[in-house]
């Protein structure tokens, strides 16, 4: 893994790796063949774009690529154009590259190449595959690390619920816990009543047995390591519970899961580049269905941490689950939490689909973040935790309630709820995900998608690293 990423061979045919600017010069000192074919062929040399050049006897020589497009988000995503434009057959870049360009080439192509294809009879829909040469220089085990990572996040979220559900999700945390030799411990059921975890069990009750809530856990690492926490919202499929969402809202309800594929893929990368940090991963795997066992809209619920929850909207269930995940990692009060969650709507509307929302109590940390997610073309933006509106997440019968009147600044609303289950003075970022590309671009094909997983990577490696 990546297949797509070859050891070096005699018949790789030569890729010119060009950036924009350098295109006009690099087109003046070719031959006039090769312009004319380049002219003929419509080649404007823009980023994104891949030129096959003719070799004799009708076989491709080469080609040329323009590094840059995707709508100039850089990075990675410069070169993931490349795969998209080669024919079948093997290819090296031949040009000298910087550093950067080298990491960058290789996870662009590799993220290019990725497909879902578990339920095809055959990959016929696929193009014949083309093959890269691991670029030289290349420091191949963070790509393999960056790019298992988010095949990981993918092939989960676009899993549908009917094959991933709460035991399947927890199987493969336990699959990623044994490879790398963490310990794993899970509660199910009925259990989380009598281990003190309602809310998830709340949330999950309506579900059926085969499908029962799970609150799964492992850690990893030298015990007097800094210690790290990732927490996870794995809701296998979001009905909406009996406040059952319409069908347009539903649709891509699989994914609600992601954040849990977020913290998987994010363990995986710190795991495999052993990281010295004390690691624990806690995800909440639920289905939120329609049933007579269901939550109802006016129950009150309670909580690990003692604070009595109403559900407002048996559909904004995330904050819920979450509620006990976060009580559960803060007990042993570790340096830092981070939780990934597709938690809001509302986020969306906010940030739109593509850049994620953090929220963050330690503004140290928010800049770590935010300047990492800059360094690995891995946006996120942060939004305010603005103490002023909580005042709209009390209930009058129980300490919370779970939605508020009004519907503006949900995504601050669910985050606000959520620090309330926070350990008084430890760091902790959570992150209101989308985890799904509604749309192809070059590198990032429709379905689901790793999105900040790369910059909080880069973040922890920066402040824990050696
Ligand atoms: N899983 C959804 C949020 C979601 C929807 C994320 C679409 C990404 C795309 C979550 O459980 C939910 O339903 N939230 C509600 C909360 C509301 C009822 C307070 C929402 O955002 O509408
Ligand atoms: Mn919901
Ligand atoms: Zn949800």
């Amino acid at each position: 893994m990546p297949n797509c990423l070859i050891d070096p061979t005699d018949t790789a045919l030569p890729v010119e790796a060009i950036h924009e600017e350098a295109y006009d010069s690099w087109l003046a000192a070719q031959s006039a063949g090769l312009q004319s074919w380049l002219s003929s062929t419509g080649f404007k040399g823009k980023g994104g774009q891949t030129a096959v050049l003719p070799g004799a006897e009708g076989a491709a020589a080469g080609a040329v690529y323009i590094i840059g497009g995707n709508e100039e988000r850089g990075g990675l995503w410069a070169w993931s154009g490349l795969w998209d434009g080669l024919t079948a057959g093997e290819y090296h870049i031949v040009s000298e590259l910087s550093a950067e360009d080298v990491y960058d080439a290789a996870m662009g192509f590799a993220l290019a190449a990725y497909r879902f294809d578990r339920y095809h009879k055959d990959d016929a829909d696929n193009q014949d595959a083309a093959f890269l040469v691991w670029p030289e220089g290349c420091d191949q085990n963070a790509v393999r690390g960056a790019y298992g990572a988010t095949v990981l996040v993918r092939d989960l979220i676009n899993t549908p619920a009917s094959d991933l559900g709460p035991a399947e999700l927890a199987a493969a945390a336990k699959e990623l816990a044994d490879a790398s030799g963490a310990a794993y411990h899970e509660v199910i059921g009925v259990d989380l009543i009598r281990e003190d975890f309602p809310a998830v069990y709340a949330v999950g009750r309506g579900a059926e047995d085969s499908r029962a809530p799970r609150l799964v856990e492992f850690t990893w690492g030298r015990e007097d390591a800094p210690s790290v926490t990732l927490v996870g919202k794995g809701v296998t499929f979001d009905t909406g519970g009996l406040d059952i969402k319409s069908s347009t809202g539903m649709k891509l309800m699989k994914k609600d899961m992601g954040g849990a594929a977020h913290a998987l893929g994010l363990a995986s990368m710190v795991m495999a580049s052993k990281l010295d940090v004390r690691l624990r991963v806690i995800i909440a795997a639920v289905e939120n269905s329609v049933s007579g066992g269901a939550m109802r809209p006016q129950d009150v619920i309670g909580t690990r941490k003692g604070l009595s929850v109403e559900i407002g909207n048996t559909d904004a269930e995330g904050r819920v689950i979450l509620a006990d995940a976060l009580a559960l990692a803060s007990e042993d009060h570790p340096d830092l939490i981070l939780d990934f969650a597709t938690l809001t709507g509302a986020a969306r509307v906010a940030l739109g689909a593509e850049i994620p929302a953090l929220f963050c109590n330690d503004d140290a940390l928010a800049e770590d973040i935010f300047q990492a997610s800059q360094r690995t073309a891995d946006p996120l933006w942060r939004l305010p935790l603005h103490g002023p509106y909580n005042k709209q997440t009390k209930s009058k019968i129980a300490d919370l309630r779970n939605d508020t009147d009004s519907s503006y600044g949900g995504a601050i609303m669910a985050a606000l709820f959520l620090e309330n289950f926070v350990g008084e003075g430890i760091s902790w970022a959570h992150v209101d995900l989308m985890g799904w590309n509604l749309a192809a671009q070059p590198g990032k094909p429709e379905g689901g998608e790793a999105m900040s997983m790369r910059a909080m990577f880069d973040a922890l490696a920066n402040r824990f690293g050696s």
